[in-house]
C-alpha cells in the first residue's frame, strides 16, 4: 500500500514544523513547497537526515515547483506572513489574501480530490477566500483555529486546577481573533465542566488569557508568531482526516444555517473524517454565549467584507 500525500504550502514556521511532526509520527509522506528557493529544500533534507535517529520510514521532498504537489490527500498552507509585536491578524488580511490566492491557483489542478486545511491568517476569511479560488465542495476546505485555542484553553484550565492536561477538553467557538468565544460549558475535566470546578472569576481570566493566547507569544517572540501549538493542531486535523477517524474538533467550517450563520466560514465543532467534514454539530449555547458567537460572526463578516 502507497503512503498517503501531504501537501504543506509554506516552509517557514508552521510549515516546516507541521511537516517535521507528519513524517516523525509517519503519517504520510510530504511535498514543503515555498517560494523562496532553497529553503524547503534544505528544510527536507535534514529532515530526512533525521529519519535513522528518529525511526521513520515517511518521506519528505522539498520544492519550489508545484508539478511536485501532485496527487495530494491533503494540503496545508501555510503560507504567508507572520504578525509582529502590536498587529492583529487582521493586519495581514491583503497581504496574505494575495499570497494565498496565489497559492491555491496552483495546488488545485495537480490535487482535484485533496481535502485544504488553511493556516494562514486571518484565518476564517483566508479559509473562505480558499474554497472560493480552489472551487472545492465546502466539506473539503477547513481552517485551522478552534483546535489551537480550544489547546491554548485547555492548557491554561489545567494549570489553573492543578489537573492532568490529559483530562481536559475544551472548547473554543467563532472566529480565530479576539472575539473567539470560550465554552466553559462544554470545557471539561473528564466530563465534568469547568463550571463546577473553578470559580466564575478565575473562568473569565482565563478566557480572556486564552483571546490573547497568540498575542501573548509575540509579544515574547518579536519577530514572529507561536508555531509549535499551531502545527501539533494542524496535524491534529490532518490525522483525523487521513485515518477518517471521526474525531470532533473544533474546525473553522462552511456555515450553512447552522448557528444561524448562513455563507460563512467560522469556527465550530466539525467531525472530521477522509472526505473533510462529515458534519457539524450544533451544540446548545445559553443566551450569552450565541450573542458572544454572533458577535465574533459579525467580526468575520465585517473583516471578508474587506477583502
Ligand atoms: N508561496 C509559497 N510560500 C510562500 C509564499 C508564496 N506565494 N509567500 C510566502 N511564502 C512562505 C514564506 O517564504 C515563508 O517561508 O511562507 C512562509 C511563512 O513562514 P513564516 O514567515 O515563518 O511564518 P509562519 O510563522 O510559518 O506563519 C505562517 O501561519 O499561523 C499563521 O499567522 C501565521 O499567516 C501566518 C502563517
Amino acid at each position: 500500500m502507497s503512503r498517503k500525500k501531504v501537501t504543506v504550502i509554506g516552509a517557514g514556521n508552521v510549515g516546516g514544523t507541521s511537516a517535521q511532526r507528519l513524517i516523525e509520527k509517519q503519517l504520510a509522506d510530504v511535498c514543503l513547497i515555498d517560494i523562496v528557493e532553497g529553503l524547503p529544500q534544505g528544510k527536507a533534507l535534514d529532515m530526512m537526515q533525521s529519519a535513522a535517529t528518529e525511526g521513520f520510514d515517511s518521506h519528505i521532498v522539498g520544492t519550489n515547483d508545484y508539478k511536485d504537489t501532485a496527487n495530494s490527500d491533503v494540503i496545508v498552507i501555510t503560507a504567508g506572513i507572520a504578525r509582529k509585536p502590536g498587529m492583529s491578524r487582521d493586519d495581514l488580511l491583503s497581504t496574505n489574501a494575495a499570497i494565498v490566492g496565489g497559492v491555491v491557483e496552483q495546488v488545485v489542478g495537480g490535487s482535484p480530490n485533496a481535502v485544504i486545511v488553511v493556516v494562514s491568517n486571518p484565518l476564517d476569511v483566508m479559509t473562505q477566500l480558499t474554497w472560493k479560488k480552489s472551487g472545492f465542495p465546502a466539506h473539503r476546505v477547513i481552517g485551522m483555529a478552534g483546535v489551537l485555542d480550544s489547546s491554548r484553553y485547555a492548557m491554561f484550565i489545567s494549570e489553573a486546577l492543578g489537573c492532568s492536561i490529559k483530562d481536559v477538553r475544551a472548547t473554543v467557538l467563532g472566529g480565530h481573533g479576539d472575539t473567539m468565544v470560550p465554552v466553559p460549558q462544554y470545557s471539561t475535566v473528564n466530563g465534568i465542566a469547568i463550571t463546577e470546578l473553578l470559580p466564575k472569576e478565575k473562568i473569565e481570566e482565563i478566557n480572556e488569557r486564552t483571546k490573547n493566547g497568540g498575542a501573548e507569544i509575540v509579544k515574547h517572540l518579536k519577530t514572529g508568531s507561536a508555531y509549535y501549538a499551531p502545527s501539533a493542531s494542524t496535524v491534529a486535523m490532518v490525522e483525523a482526516i487521513l485515518l477518517d477517524s471521526g474525531r470532533i474538533l473544533p474546525c473553522c467550517a462552511y456555515l450553512d444555517g447552522q448557528y444561524g450563520v448562513k455563507g460563512l466560514y467560522c469556527g465550530v465543532p466539525v467531525e472530521l473524517g477522509a472526505k473533510g467534514v462529515r458534519r457539524i454539530i450544533e451544540l446548545d449555547l445559553n443566551a450569552k454565549e450565541l450573542a458572544d458567537l454572533q458577535n465574533s460572526v459579525n467580526a468575520v463578516k465585517e473583516l471578508a467584507g474587506k477583502l
